[in-house]
């Protein structure tokens, strides 16, 4: 997790800086980016699959999936720990662009890639455009056709395993809207490869987010391993890639595999599928978001009311921040669990079970349904909310007009803002009714 320690006076100390200082400076809520752990997290992913993949006599790639939280300083950082990024509209093509990425070092995904962004991916030079359907082929093969270049393309397939958290359940999830049915790919694949300038290097699958284990990977590997022999026949294929989806851990609750475990148990079976199937090892991809950020977030929000609201047994302890759902809508959206902590000072040795919500007007406002908080918890105390890193910040919203919160880096004891947080004025500026 983010690097977080307690001060001498009980004080939380997040990347070598105190949430009280935090909180000065920035205000409350802000969510807090440990920047070393992001390098961290990035550079032992990349190296345990590269080194679990030169075992097996091959090579393997990490993108990261600029989705889970991206600006161009997170763009920078993992591409100087030496990851890819992976984008998946235009705007986020856009920021990887903006940060100075090299745009050979980028993939591109999305079931609805419009002509404009297909056009911009091209034109920036975009490494590998991952294919999603069959209209898509034929907009890339116009647009291709108008350039003197070639485009790297890979076909996303569903393997038919869909991770469901911390499970994944075979073959029932065939009906989404992603890639190419297994057994459709074969005959997109061969029109791809009639068409001059684009250049078929492999197929792409992603089974799902927040995937605890092996199994799920190993399984949905096997069944792409049968299309990618098939695909053999018609040509070179000389890449793979699994998607990403590794869980990490939210509560004590969870148990996420090591990384060192996932990569070797992920590699190792690709290898053994080949060997089996008596076909060359290709290179490998994965892409990674929640596993990079996810756990180097800490959002930090001031207690504003408590109240004990009287149940038909017993009582239940309401402590309201100042955010929420607006600035954390996975609890609301998918009841995810997270966990809190008095960021302030340590407070008295009795906890209490209390559920945090937001200030938001919808009884799903919840921050974190259950935890223990001292019993002294008040009005105006800091509360910290670790592995807000991913999927925050992009699924925010202005909900109830409250305006988004900066996002600040930490590193070896210093701060600085990398997202600025939003103003009124921000908020009324779109309000055609009104000159500012
Ligand atoms: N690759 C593809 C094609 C994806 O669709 C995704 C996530 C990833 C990679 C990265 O998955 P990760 O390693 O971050 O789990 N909003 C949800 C998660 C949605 C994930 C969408 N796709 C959440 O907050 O849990």
């Amino acid at each position: 997790p983010a690097s977080i320690e307690r001060g001498a006076d009980g004080e939380m100390i997040i990347g070598g800086v105190s949430a009280d200082e935090l909180v000065r400076a920035y205000g409350t809520p802000v969510q807090v980016i440990d920047e070393g752990e992001v390098r961290r997290r990035a550079s032992t992913l990349r190296r345990a699959f590269e080194s679990a993949a030169a075992g097996q006599g091959t090579t393997a790639r990490i993108y990261y999936a600029g989705k889970a939280l991206l600006n161009t300083s997170i763009v920078r950082w993992v591409t100087s720990e030496g990851l890819n990024v992976d984008v998946c509209t235009g705007g986020e093509l856009e920021v990887a662009l903006a940060a100075g990425a090299d745009a050979a070092q980028l993939g591109f995904h999305g079931n609805n890639k419009s002509v404009l962004e297909l056009e911009r991916a091209v034109e920036a030079g975009v490494g590998t455009i991952v294919i999603d359907s069959l209209i898509e082929i034929e907009r890339l093969a116009a647009i291709i056709a108008r350039t003197d270049g070639d485009q790297r393309v890979m076909l996303r397939v569903n393997s038919g395993v869909h991770a469901e958290t911390h499970d994944f359940l075979a073959t029932a999830h065939d009906d989404q809207k992603f890639g190419f049915a297994l057994g459709d790919a074969a005959a997109a694949v061969a029109r791809i490869r009639e068409i001059p300038g684009l250049v078929f290097v492999g197929l792409h699958c992603h089974i799902g987010s927040q995937i605890f284990g092996v199994a799920g990977f190993r399984e949905s590997a096997s069944r792409v391993l049968d299309l990618h022999q098939e695909l053999l026949s018609g040509g070179d294929v000389p890449q793979l890639n699994l998607g990403g989806g590794f869980g990490i851990a939210y509560t004590r609750a969870d148990d996420p595999t090591p990384i060192a475990e996932l990569a070797e148990g992920i590699v190792s079976a690709v290898a053994e599928g080949c060997a089996a199937r008596g076909i060359h090892i290709p290179a490998l991809s994965f892409e990674p978001g929640r596993a990079i950020v996810g756990n180097a977030g800490v959002t930090l929000y001031e207690v504003g009311t408590i109240k004990d609201v009287t149940l038909e047994a017993g009582s239940r302890r309401y402590v309201s921040v100042d955010g929420g759902m607006s600035d954390n809508a996975r609890p609301a959206l998918y009841g995810a669990q997270y966990s809190a902590r008095l960021a302030s000072r340590e407070g008295s040795p009795d906890p209490v079970l209390v559920r945090v919500v937001g200030k938001h007007c919808e009884s799903g406002d919840i921050v974190v349904d259950h935890e223990y908080l001292p019993g002294d918890t008040a009005p105006g105390d800091l509360l910290a909310v670790p592995a807000t890193g991913a999927y925050c910040a992009p699924l925010s919203s202005n909900y109830n007009h409250v305006p988004r919160p900066p996002i600040v880096a930490v590193r070896d004891g210093a701060s600085r803002v990398i997202v600025r947080g939003e103003s009124m004025t921000d908020l009324l500026a779109r309000d055609a009714g009104i000159e500012l």
